[in-house]
């Protein structure tokens, strides 16, 4: 994929009104709406900041969560989940669309940016025609949540020229959305011309040299529950990274693979001939493949499990949780003396404390490699910075399915769409 793309730096901003689509599709407390981190909000100041002080007038826009846009969508959802079609109502389902308002964001960023962010009741309704065409150079607008129009995720061009009619240029800085193709992140850039803002030219920068010029020895950890969710990063990686490391809870699939008991860990039966030829792809290629070879255990899948150290095999009752020390020593010896260093999904049940120090101890050894370090994948990134060590990490990648399937060497929509170098 080609990702040398223009940015705001190619084109001239200065008076001109830009569409810029951000990821803030931040998290949420489920009973208050505060919003518990505010990186993403943080990550898209620095193009905001260039295109204010540039001249530009910024109408800004996100999605915000999954809100169902009809309420005969909605209808239709609860009624999957179990509802009663008769007790579902309007006002829950428009209860439902005010807890994803991006209100909340605009007031943040307008703290953030020590400016006001003018808001728009609406996506590309009138209230955000006016503000839009009232909007002056210096000044900065957000639309409400892109999700609220039903055009939007089915990518209609009806909604893209809207939007696109509101604005001049349009800016991409929404990396966690470029692996979608919706109206605002692929479609707009039919209507106008489409260049990169900074943090998504950052993120093809470093993720691109990484994945096509890497420092070597070039070191892939991945771990997260699922072979089948990394089949195409595996696939991709096997290819390109001079080690690959698997922990996880995929990594049981590999290990009965090989021949080891896995009790009752995390299979993936139908996975199991793949993982066999990704070994053997491996020793032909002579790409470095290791897997663990102790793991903690528990009888049950409970944060409060005491954890058991088995080596091998893992006996018919109990599951793995966590890669153990053997493994971490040998995990932690292949990232050392690495140049690059890519790691996607935690090395065991990190969200249990008990069972978070493989995680832990794959993040210590990342942060004391010396070599480029690339963390991508929400998990990861989440769990290197809830363990301290974000401050000592090259990049941490704002996409979590955005950087998976950058690993995995797609087009992203978000990213094909933008005018090249
Ligand atoms: C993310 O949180 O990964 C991005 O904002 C994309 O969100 P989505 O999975 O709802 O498209």
């Amino acid at each position: 994929m080609n990702y040398n793309k223009k940015t705001v730096y190619d084109v001239d901003v200065k008076g001109k009104k830009v569409l810029l689509r951000c990821d803030f599709n931040v998290p949420q407390d489920k009973k208050t709406g505060e919003i518990t981190s505010d990186k993403r909000i943080k990550a898209a100041i620095p193009t905001i900041r260039y295109l204010l002080d540039n001249g530009a007038a910024v109408i800004a826009c996100s999605h915000l969560g999954k809100p169902v846009a009809t309420f005969e969508g909605y209808v239709k959802k609860q009624v999957e989940k179990g509802k009663n079609e008769a007790d579902i109502t309007r006002e829950e389902w428009e209860k439902s669309l005010r807890k994803l308002t991006l209100a909340p964001v605009a007031k943040h960023l307008g703290e953030l940016l020590g400016q006001d962010v003018i808001f728009a009741s609406d996506v590309v309704g009138e209230d955000a025609r006016a503000k839009a065409a009232a909007l002056k150079c210096g000044e900065i607008m957000l639309l409400e949540n892109l999700r609220f129009e039903k055009g939007e995720t089915k990518n209609d061009p009806v909604l893209a020229k809207k939007l696109a009619d509101m604005a001049e240029l349009y800016v991409s800085d929404a990396f966690g959305t470029v692996h979608r193709a919706h109206a605002s992140t692929a479609g707009v850039a039919a209507y106008l011309p489409a260049v990169s803002g900074l943090l998504v030219a950052k993120e093809l920068s470093v993720m691109g040299k990484a994945l096509d010029d890497p420092k070597r020895p070039f070191v892939a950890v991945l771990g997260g529950a699922k072979v089948s969710d990394k089949i195409n990063v595996i696939n991709n990686l096997l290819e390109k990274a001079d080690t690959i490391i698997i922990g996880g809870g995929m990594a049981y699939t590999f290990k009965k693979a090989q021949g080891f008991e896995v009790g009752k860990s995390l299979l993936e039966a139908d996975r199991l001939d793949y993982a066999g030829e990704m070994i053997e792809k491996a020793a032909a290629k002579g790409v470095k493949f290791l897997l663990p070879v102790d793991n903690y255990c528990a009888a049950e899948f409970s944060a409060d499990a005491e954890p058991i150290l088995i080596e091998d095999d893992i006996p018919a009752d109990l599951m793995g949780m966590d890669i153990g020390p053997k493994t971490v020593a040998l995990f932690s010896e292949a990232v050392s003396g690495a140049g690059t260093i890519v790691w996607n999904g935690p090395m065991g049940v990190f969200e249990f404390d008990k069972f978070a120090g493989g995680t832990k101890a794959m993040a210590k050894a990342l942060a004391e490699s010396g070599a480029i370090t690339i963390v991508g994948g929400g998990d990861s990134a989440a769990a290197v910075e809830k363990l301290g060590f974000a401050d000592k990490i090259t990049h941490i990648s704002t996409g979590g399915g955005a950087s998976l399937e950058f690993l995995e060497g797609k087009e992203l929509p978000g990213v094909a769409c933008l005018l090249d170098k």
